[in-house]
């Protein structure tokens, strides 16, 4: 068993002006570990995400990764360490063809350094990372023009990015918005595989039926704070996280 945490989130919080995004958030996340994060809109998930990665800083707390302080570190220093992550706004190259958009992964520093110069054909690897990812091997999607690609095939691409990193640590947010259930369950075995292969996945999802299915473990953040923190089924049971859920749904459509 691995008990060390990979991941620490200690005290976590950040203020824009003032908003309070998120307050003192501590957690923390194992090696093939598939940790949910859930909560209503605006409650400070892709904020958690930003500061994790350090697309944000932090106004308080801290991030250890394999017991080192990260949260002082550039953002580019965070995914370098091994830290990846994907975007709830999928933001590709979209004049490239899909499989160039990979290129950019395959040759930062952190790719570099893990393959000692050694990269091999880097188009070769970018097809078969979007193989992985759903992309069908001989159907022309990889070489289409990304911008004309459905919103699947942009979703695939945004994780395709992500793991072209050769990332330990995963931090992905809303990646089944927008899918279609179908798409949905051909993704599903594609995280888990991750998984297998050692990573620790935070996954910031809304769809909680597909992700109660791979999620080992769920957080809830409610107006910036965790209020509730354990197996999916015990989450959900508890009296907080159901009338969190309930005042979000009243309010929807406001
Ligand atoms: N860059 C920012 N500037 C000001 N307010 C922000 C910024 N980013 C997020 N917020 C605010 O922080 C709160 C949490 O947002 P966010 O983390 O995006 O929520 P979620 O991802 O759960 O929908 C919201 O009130 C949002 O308006
Ligand atoms: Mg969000």
């Amino acid at each position: 068993m691995n008990r060390r945490p990979i991941l620490e989130v200690s005290g976590l919080s950040k203020s824009f002006g003032g908003v309070k995004a998120l307050t003192d958030a501590s957690f923390e996340l194992r090696k093939n570990e598939i940790l949910g994060v859930i909560g209503p809109n605006g409650s400070g998930k892709t904020t958690l995400a930003n500061l994790i990665t350090r697309f944000v800083r932090p106004s308080a707390g801290s991030v250890h990764f394999m017991g080192r302080p990260i949260h002082h570190l550039p953002a580019h220093a965070v995914a370098r360490l091994g830290i990846a992550r994907t975007f709830q706004m999928v933001r590709p190259f979209y004049q490239l063809p899909a499989y160039k958009n990979l290129i950019v992964s395959l040759y930062s520093s952190r790719v570099k350094g893990l393959l000692g110069g050694r990269y091999g054909d880097r188009n070769a690897v970018a097809l078969d990372l979007l193989e992985e990812v759903g992309f069908e091997r001989d159907a022309s999607a990889a070489y289409k023009v990304t911008g004309g690609l459905p919103q699947g095939y942009l979703k695939r691409l945004e994780l395709a990015k992500a793991i072209a990193l050769r990332p330990q640590v995963m931090v992905i947010d809303e990646l089944f918005a927008g899918l279609s259930l179908a798409e949905v369950t051909s993704i599903l075995p594609i995280i888990e595989k991750l998984r297998l292969q050692g990573k620790a996945i935070i996954m910031i999802e809304h769809r909680l039926r597909e992700l109660f299915k791979i999620a080992d473990r769920v957080i809830v953040i409610h107006h910036g704070r965790i209020i509730a923190d354990g197996t999916c089924q015990a989450v959900m049971a508890d009296e907080t996280v159901q009338n969190a859920y309930l005042g979000a749904t009243l309010h929807a459509g406001s």
